[in-house]
């Protein structure tokens, strides 16, 4: 059949880049055989986690009120008030945070959270100006590409790069490059940053909060990774919040990515807009995880859950990776981004004769999977050689895949520095 599309329905089915990865993903993993999975955003399945959350799915099931209310009720559209009450208690008593249920509004995931937020701030308005959302250091999250409904929502800079004792590097905010504000509608930057483990400095935060602030203008805070749930942190990284920021959390890295519930922390009038358009797009956010983790809120204990299993698991995760890097790279040109969070490596090949897509092409031939870094540049103004130059890790997986796939990558990437083909074309 010949359907015609709206706008976005063309912009969406015209979108090759993700899309075609997460296909091509999918397919590599129905393939037969052996396949070596270092692509996707899927977090570990770490023992104590799924046997803790098992339990407690247990205990909600034998709550005939809770399980009632988890399962038989539509949430209002700002979510379960019970948990938001809880959160914003929390958070108040634990941070001195200033903040109510009003300020709490629960999605189907943060992603979801994210799509409806960037729409409700950018794109056209009424005063005739086109704001944009600023990734302020790039690279940045994959999912943030395709979820404006018109084109050309975002505005993003390049970084500064500060090269660290080998292989590590990381990247900065270059703060004295921040745009002209009429054009912003909100700055967002991930926090640890997928793809990279960044996670930006105090001073960074304080300035990019100070620049927002003082252009009336929201801070989103992807917080994803960050403190202080599920605190896949390998630094010291406080929880942040000012009175124009956005926090967005989520129960996905805490070991939950099944149950969707995305925690949004914000002013009362975006809570309010959020709100709505999830009473438009899903009536009321699901009261599945937030039932379940209820009483983990209440007590605190949401807060332990990261030092205690999460944090110590990944780290021990991100060490090994880092150790076999090494062993297999040997000679070979490569510089990793300073892993200071998420389950990411991101690896920088800046001598790399052939573009990342095309090594992800002879990887996948290999049967390693990973994602090649030029799709982490959403809104980058003009082409640029190192985003075809980086791959993403994800080292969250069984300890054989990532040692074999990460044994295949190096030996790859030694063979075609050997053969020293040509530099092809990557813009
Ligand atoms: C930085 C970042 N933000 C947001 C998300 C969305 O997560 P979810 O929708 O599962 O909460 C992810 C998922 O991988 C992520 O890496």
């Amino acid at each position: 059949m010949e359907v015609r599309f709206s706008t976005f329905g063309e912009k969406l089915t015209a979108q090759s880049g993700i899309l075609q990865l997460m296909d091509d993903l999918g397919k590599a993993l129905r393939a037969e055989g052996p396949v070596y999975m270092l692509g996707g955003g899927n977090p570990a399945k770490i023992p104590q986690v799924v046997q803790f959350f098992r339990e407690r799915l247990q205990a909600l099931a034998q709550d005939e009120a809770r399980f009632l209310r988890a399962f038989t009720d539509y949430a209002e559209p700002q979510g379960l008030g019970e948990f938001r009450e809880a959160l914003a208690r929390l958070f108040r008593e634990r941070y001195g945070w200033p903040i109510g249920p009003e300020n709490v509004v629960l999605t189907n995931g943060s992603q979801n959270a994210f799509a409806l937020l960037f729409n409700l701030l950018a794109g056209p308005a009424s005063d005739g100006r086109f704001r944009k959302i600023l990734l302020p250091v790039l690279p940045e999250y994959i999912g943030y590409a395709d979820t404006g409904w018109v084109p050309d929502i975002f505005l993003a800079m390049k970084p500064t790069i500060e090269l660290l004792d080998a292989p590590f590097y990381k990247y900065h905010v270059d703060l004295s490059r921040l745009p002209d504000h009429e054009e912003v509608a909100a700055v967002c930057v991930s926090r640890p940053t997928n793809p990279t483990g960044n996670v930006l400095t105090e001073e960074e935060l304080d300035a990019l909060a100070q620049w927002s602030r003082e252009r009336g203008v929201p801070f989103i805070i992807d917080n994803a990774y960050g403190a202080p749930f599920p605190s896949i942190l390998f630094t010291d990284a406080e929880p942040y919040w000012d009175e124009h920021v956005v926090l967005a959390l989520s129960l996905s890295k805490v070991g939950l990515p099944g149950v969707r519930t995305g925690i949004i922390l914000a002013p009362e009038p975006i809570a309010r807009a959020l709100a709505r358009m999830n009473a438009i797009f899903a009536l009321a956010p699901a009261s599945v995880g937030p039932g379940l983790v209820l009483d983990l809120v209440r007590s605190g204990e949401i807060l332990e859950l990261g030092p205690r299993w999460i944090q110590p698991y990944y780290r021990a995760k991100r060490d090994r990776a880092l150790e076999w890097l090494e062993e297999f790279m040997g000679d070979v040109p490569y510089r990793v981004h300073l892993p200071e969070g998420t389950f990411f490596l991101w690896v920088w090949f800046p001598e790399l004769p052939i573009s990342a897509q095309e090594l992800y092409q002879r990887l996948k031939a290999r049967r390693v999977l990973v994602v090649p870094g030029q799709y982490f540049f959403p809104g980058l103004q003009a082409p640029w050689d190192h985003q075809h130059q980086c791959l993403r890790i994800n080292f969250a997986g069984p300890e054989e895949v990532v040692r074999e796939g990460l044994r295949r990558l190096a030996r790859l990437v030694r063979e075609v520095h050997k053969a020293g083909e040509k530099a092809v074309a990557v813009s």
